[in-house]
């Protein structure tokens, strides 16, 4: 192919589109919990990319998200919960076997390599698929039925039938180590009683594989409980049981909960000949094993299983989103072997996501943080997979015109892998009688034709549409009510200032008294304030001011992150900061400057301009500064320097909000301290940020260490203490 039909064709651009939507996707589902995009939309696409692909064998990367497995495995930029307990147990294996295998992901996990690959398994949605799948087996074959635990998978290793490693499916190649973790979840033995056992197993290794996850219950408590707390609610129970297994805080994680299911085993001497025999077996021995596997030998037994189970799961305790489909006969299975993805002895059949026909009241808009202005059905409320649904999103204008939707249809809602539930269709119009199951409803006359509004709902501003984009925007940045408000919220955030005491919900309270009209008011704020709030009170306001004073030591890469310029994210701000260690330097900074400064493209470079050309903005900036809100890199302020630290024997554990653990330990080498790994009596002093490790904190106490927080340690480098 020549160069010039490589960039004419749009297969090969679809093929890069979907490459990037597909790993973003990925990304947002196993590392961030946060899942942009249902399953049956995700399988839509790779489904596309697959089929592309075999049309473009020149175009074959391996590392295309058909060629692998999504990754759970943190990198450095997406740090969520941090906590460090669990250093203790990365040390312990790196110190004892498999060294070369480990590396420690950012998060203090020790990542160690799988002794067989942890595949995913291909999926289907429809009688057909299985039956095709069925229909390339060797005649006669057993099928073991299963039901799909919607929870992460985990890999339990047993050395001399002592439970020694509990791996994630990380990479499919490595994953991170979270013994400790799943030492919480009481079903899951110890220790195997292999001496009792009939069963001549090997001794030395025994993996077994089976999903964690969160009961409905569990999840649901959980939310309430970040709901109070004003923190971001879990989707679902299997991103709140992904979030929880990469705590670094066992004991969180006994509080929340986890629960187990296995479902299959691996190493060498193995006992039975099939599948579901083994699984018996791990059952005698003391394993959960779901009551719900059986042996089929049929279609017809295989369809009446899944039909069974597609009404029946709702009643049970812990979400499934499909059967699983696996060979019982072991020698079978090895003979029909795998790809590079999946095992092709098992398969997955997907229930469909549960969908609801209901009556489509009236259209609302919402308006985001960024001002995109989002088209709101609000329901007649129905029943959807246990909750009522009210609400659902229209997605955007182009959506609505497609399907004709009108305030009075009848639509289609679903909830998909999202908390916010989608409109899906709309019924077709009904020419014909009610004989063809319509209802009385779609008989209604149709309402009036669909238009967007031109001005914003919230404040009257004139819409835009960029070119090229689907949404509608509120252009009024620094005059629209929930713009304003969403860019404080995201100025306080954990990420950004981090301002704790200072929620969502009191953001709106304090903008509706005219207390907060910019991120700048937050620093202008007093204790009588917001004392004088009912709500809040003194403690409140303490906590508050004590949460706003600390956010001055933010570094500059997050407060340039957190004034919210539009796609300037927290990687893309600290490659700026890199570039321009202050706010002087950077509010100067041309086009051709910014765009030579990676993952900076033209748009970004260009939201920065604007951002700096706003006076409304300067002013902000200059409140800001002169609150005490650091502008520059603290490299070049104050890399400290000195001998402050000398002589002193310093840990640093636990999780910080104004540097990173690194950062902490730079400064006192910087200052003429030591690091040092472990507590002991020569030990000067701890710092430690949050859920420092329970060990630590018990031997500091029992040796009379001082243990000191971030802000005093910062103060005694500024020769405060
Ligand atoms: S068997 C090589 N059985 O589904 C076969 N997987 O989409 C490995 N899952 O990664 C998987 N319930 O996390 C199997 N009864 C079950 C399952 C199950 C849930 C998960 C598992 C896997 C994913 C594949």
């Amino acid at each position: 192919m020549d160069l010039f039909s490589q960039i004419e064709d749009p297969e090969r651009d679809e093929i890069f589109a979907l490459r990037k939507e597909l790993e973003q996707a990925n990304y947002q589902y196993y590392v961030l919990n946060t899942p942009t995009m249902s399953d049956y939309d995700f399988d839509q696409k790779l489904r596309r990319l697959q089929d592309l692909e075999a049309l473009h064998p020149d175009m074959f990367d391996a590392n295309s998200p058909t060629q692998h497995v999504g990754s759970d495995l943190i990198n450095e930029d997406n740090v969520a919960e941090q906590h460090t307990t669990q250093q203790r147990e990365a040390d312990n294996v790196q110190s004892t076997n498999n060294a070369k295998h480990i590396t420690r992901s950012p998060k203090g996990f020790a990542q160690v390599a799988h002794k067989y690959p942890m595949l995913s398994l291909s999926n289907t949605y429809s009688q057909e698929e299985v039956e095709e799948w069925l229909e390339k087996l060797p005649e006669g074959v057993e099928i073991v039925c299963e039901l799909k635990f919607d929870g992460l998978s985990i890999s339990l290793w047993y050395e001399n039938g002592i439970l020694t490693k509990a791996l994630t499916r990380g990479d499919g190649t490595k994953g991170d180590n979270v013994i400790e973790n799943i030492r919480t979840i009481s079903s899951i033995p110890q220790s195997i009683p292999i001496a009792n056992s009939q069963y001549p197993i090997a001794k030395n290794f025994l993996e077994l594989r089976g999903e964690v996850l969160l009961s409905w219950e569990a999840f649901e408590r959980l939310n309430k409980e970040r709901e109070a707390a004003e923190e971001p609610l879990f989707a679902n129970p299997r991103n709140a049981a992904s979030g929880t297994l990469k705590l670094q805080d066992p004991n969180e994680v006994a509080r929340r909960g986890l629960d187990c299911y296995l479902y299959y085993m691996l190493g060498e001497n193995l006992p039975a000949n099939t599948h579901y025999d083994r699984l018996q077996i791990a059952k005698q021995w003391g394993f959960p094993i779901s009551d719900a596997v059986k042996v089929c030998h049929s279609l017809e037994e295989v369809m009446d299983y899944i039909h069974y189970w597609d009404t029946e799961r709702k009643n049970l305790p812990v979400a499934t989103d499909g059967i699983v489909l696996k060979v019982n006969d072991l020698a079978t299975q090895e003979e029909l072997g795998y790809t590079a993805k999946s095992p092709r002895w098992a398969i997955a059949y997907k229930f469909p996501a549960e969908k609801q026909l209901t009556r489509l009241n009236a259209i609302t808009y919402q308006v985001g943080r960024t001002g995109v202005v989002t088209p709101v059905a609000n329901l007649e409320p129905v029943q959807l997979s246990g909750t009522t649904v009210q609400r659902a999103t229209l997605h955007n204008e182009d959506f609505i015109r497609q399907l004709d939707i009108r305030e009075g249809d009848m639509v289609w809602v679903e909830k998909g892998g999202e908390i916010i539930p989608k409109v899906i269709g709309r019924e077709a119009p009904l020419s014909g009688s009610l004989e063809d199951g319509a209802s009385a409803y779609s008989l209604e006359v149709k309402g009036e034709e669909y238009t967007f509004p031109t001005n914003c709902p919230e404040c009257g501003a004139n819409l835009v549409r960029i070119e090229g984009e689907a949404a509608w925007r509120c252009p009024n940045e620094s005059g629209c009510p929930p713009q304003i408000k969403g860019k404080m919220e995201h100025f306080v955030s954990r990420k950004a200032m981090n301002i704790d005491g200072l929620g969502s919900e009191t953001i709106d309270l304090l903008y509706s008294q005219g207390l907060l009209k910019n991120i700048a008011d937050i620093y202008a704020l007093t204790q009588e304030d917001i004392a004088k709030q009912e709500r809040l009170g003194e403690k409140s306001a303490q906590n508050m001011l004590a949460g706003i004073e600390a956010s001055k030591q933010v570094p500059w890469a997050r407060v340039l992150f957190a004034l919210g310029i539009r796609m300037v994210g927290e990687t893309t701000a600290k490659k700026i900061t890199r570039r321009f260690p202050s706010i002087d330097q950077l509010q100067w900074a041309t086009v051709e400057q910014l765009t030579a400064i990676e993952d900076v493209g033209e748009q970004i470079a260009k939201n920065i301009i604007a951002y700096f050309n706003d006076l409304g903005n300067l002013e902000i900036i200059n409140r800001l500064r002169e609150a005490g809100v650091q502008m520059q890199s603290i490299e070049e302020e104050q890399t400290p320097q000195s001998d402050i630290l000398q002589g002193k024997s310093i840990v640093v554990s636990g999780v910080f909000s104004l540097h990173s653990r690194d950062e902490y330990k730079a400064i006192i080498e910087a200052n003429g301290g030591k690091n040092v790994g472990s507590v002991s009596k020569k030990t000067s002093f701890i710092l430690a940020g949050e859920n420092m490790g329970p060990e630590k904190r018990k031997k500091a106490e029992s040796l009379g260490v001082e243990i000191i927080t971030e802000e005093a340690f910062l103060a005694i480098l500024k020769g405060e203490k």
